[in-house]
């Protein structure tokens, strides 16, 4: 009996069961396995997959929704990946396509990859910004001692909620009520009673990954990443946009080491919407 082409084999829904598929496909293609983020993603977003006829998945993605339930505003798309054996057969185009059609015309964001960026190009994705990833262990100094920050707490979150949907510029609310229980610590900056900003660091592999930070200003940013940092002894790991080089001049001066660039990329709309003055990094780069 012929065995089901990976090319033709349905484009399924992923469910928290296909954690660790999802794991082995990452690591298939060099990537870690990530697997905590993996179960974030599968929980406030929607993962598509393509069953390998032998076992395991041919490719995956997850979709993660903004904006009203009913309505979304902006779609982001994150771990779009093919088996090694299987690539180059038109399988990650087919897979696009899918996420397009289901998108509608609800915009759509993502980061790419160097491999990913020329098939996001050919299916009409402009890049819009690029971001700098960023590793190591970070070296505090006064110099951001002059901004309060301390551990959010549960009464914080609707705050907390209320200036993401402002900065991001859509309501993120199925990931955001997530950061709790998924991040390591949850810190927010204030002043007069007032939340200027706030970060989560959470576990990926051995590193702190710091996302979102969110901040009024280069300054909070810094007190917020530096609060982070002294509360673990773990490398951050980060993804900075690029138009906030005062930042990244500080963290490299720092300890924080480059470790790649991603294209900011978009679809449906011309750039992304919010205020990017006070976005300085995503929840990762998967998920917007
Ligand atoms: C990026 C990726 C998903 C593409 O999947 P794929 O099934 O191999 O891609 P397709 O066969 O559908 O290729 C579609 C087009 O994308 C481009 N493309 C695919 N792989 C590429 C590569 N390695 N280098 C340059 N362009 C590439 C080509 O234009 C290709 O068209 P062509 O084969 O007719 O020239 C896959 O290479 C992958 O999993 N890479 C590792 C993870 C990654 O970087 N993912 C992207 C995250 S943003």
């Amino acid at each position: 009996m012929p065995t089901a082409s990976p090319t033709v084999s349905p484009i399924r829904r992923l469910t928290h069961r296909d954690l660790a598929a999802c794991a082995d496909l990452s690591e298939d293609r060099g990537w870690p396995r990530e697997e905590h983020k993996w179960s974030l993603l599968l929980s406030a977003g929607t993962g598509y997959g393509i069953d390998d006829p032998h076992g395991g998945l041919v490719s995956a993605c997850v979709v993660t929704e903004y904006g009203p339930p009913d309505r979304p505003t902006l779609r982001a798309v994150g771990m779009v990946l093919v088996a090694r054996i299987h690539a180059r057969q038109g399988i990650g185009r087919r897979m696009m396509r899918h996420v397009l059609a289901e998108a509608g015309t609800t915009p759509l964001t993502l980061h790419a990859t160097r491999q990913g960026q020329p098939l996001y190009e050919e299916l009409g994705f402009k890049v819009t910004g690029r971001a700098e990833m960023l590793q190591g262990h970070l070296t505090t100094d006064d110099s951001a001692n002059s901004v309060e920050t301390r551990p959010a707490t549960a009464e914080d979150l609707t705050a907390i909620l209320r200036l993401d949907e402002a900065v991001f510029g859509a309501d993120r609310t199925p990931v955001i009520t997530r950061l709790p229980a998924f991040a390591d610590q949850l810190r927010v900056a204030e002043e007069n009673g007032r939340i200027t900003g706030y970060a989560a660091a959470w576990p990926n592999m051995d590193t702190q990954v710091v996302g979102p930070l969110i901040a009024r200003d280069t300054e909070t940013a810094q007190a917020l990443l530096a609060s982070l940092a002294a509360h673990t002894d773990r490398p951050l790991r980060t993804d900075i946009d690029v138009r906030h080089t005062s930042l990244l001049t500080w963290l490299k001066a720092r300890g924080l080491a480059s470790v790649t660039f991603n294209a900011v990329m978009t679809y449906g709309c011309t750039e992304l919407p919010g205020d990017w003055t006070r976005r300085f990094a995503p929840v990762t780069v998967a998920a917007g």
